[in-house]
């Protein structure tokens, strides 16, 4: 499977910002990109629409949402439903981001619920996990990946499509602040997810792809994307320029 190149602009940028950005990153990219690599933009809300036309005719390109409620319609005032992102372009999105779970008290029942809806409704999920320092401190990596990942996939069936799923490993201490994980650190944990994954789906859990995030940059991504397990990343503000972007996805 390809490796999946993962731009997270969070709640960055206009329309107009949107659209030329991937525009930007279409030209530079267009002949250029790996044969083994994937790209997958997620851009706010508002920009889905303008961005899935102007990726409509990049070969390689995929449009993802930061998140919805796990709900065909309905009475949810301010929440969106997968069906309303699958209509606007999207192929992908994300679960369980850790600005959810952390600034927006979003709890691993709720993030499973997400992964299994999210399936159902015909979109490739990305479950992300990650702990937070005092959790790496005190000794608890594995337990809190093991408790997010056995919530997150609580309802996923055991016979998913491997291309359908995918989980980002992001400490929560390396997201925005400059600080990555190191390479025995991103494969350590990346193991662990690997392990995970084999016990939960057998032989399918060994194609599932573990992206990376945390301050992935240009100068890093080429060393993180060598480390074994490490399927893809997913870019939070280096992903917000082109040239920036281009470099990582070309890394
Ligand atoms: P940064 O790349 O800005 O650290 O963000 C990572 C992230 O949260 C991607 O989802």
């Amino acid at each position: 499977m390809k490796k999946l190149m993962a731009a997270n602009w969070k709640m960055y940028k206009l329309q107009g910002e949107a659209a030329t950005t991937a525009a930007d990153l279409a030209a530079r990219l267009a002949g250029k990109l790996p044969a083994d690599r994937e790209v997958l933009l997620i851009p706010p809300y508002t920009a889905l629409c303008g961005v899935a036309g102007v990726i409509a005719q990049a070969a390689g390109f995929a449009l993802g949402a930061q998140n919805f409620y796990p709900s065909k319609q309905g009475a949810f005032t301010g929440e969106i439903a997968p069906e309303m992102l699958t209509d606007a372009g999207c192929r992908y999105a994300l679960a369980g981001h850790s600005e959810r779970r952390h600034i927006l008290g979003e709890d691993d029942a709720m993030v499973g619920r997400k992964v299994a809806f999210g399936l159902t409704s015909g979109l490739s999920m990305i479950l992300c996990v990650g702990e937070k320092v005092e959790e790496r401190q005190a000794g608890e990596l594995e337990a809190v990946l093991e408790r997010q990942l056995t919530a997150g996939l609580a309802e996923v069936p055991d016979d998913v499509a491997p291309e359908a799923l995918a989980v980002a490993y992001e400490p929560v201490w390396a997201i925005g602040t400059g600080l990555t994980a190191g390479p025995e650190e991103v494969a350590g944990a990346h193991a662990a997810v690997r392990g995970f994954l084999v016990r939960r789906f057998g032989v399918v859990g060994e194609k599932i792809r573990i992206l990376y995030g945390g301050s992935v940059k240009p100068g890093n991504a080429g060393q993180i994307l060598g480390i074994d397990n490490v399927d893809g990343v997913l870019v939070g503000g280096a992903s917000l320029d082109a040239e920036s972007f281009a470099a990582i996805v070309t890394a």
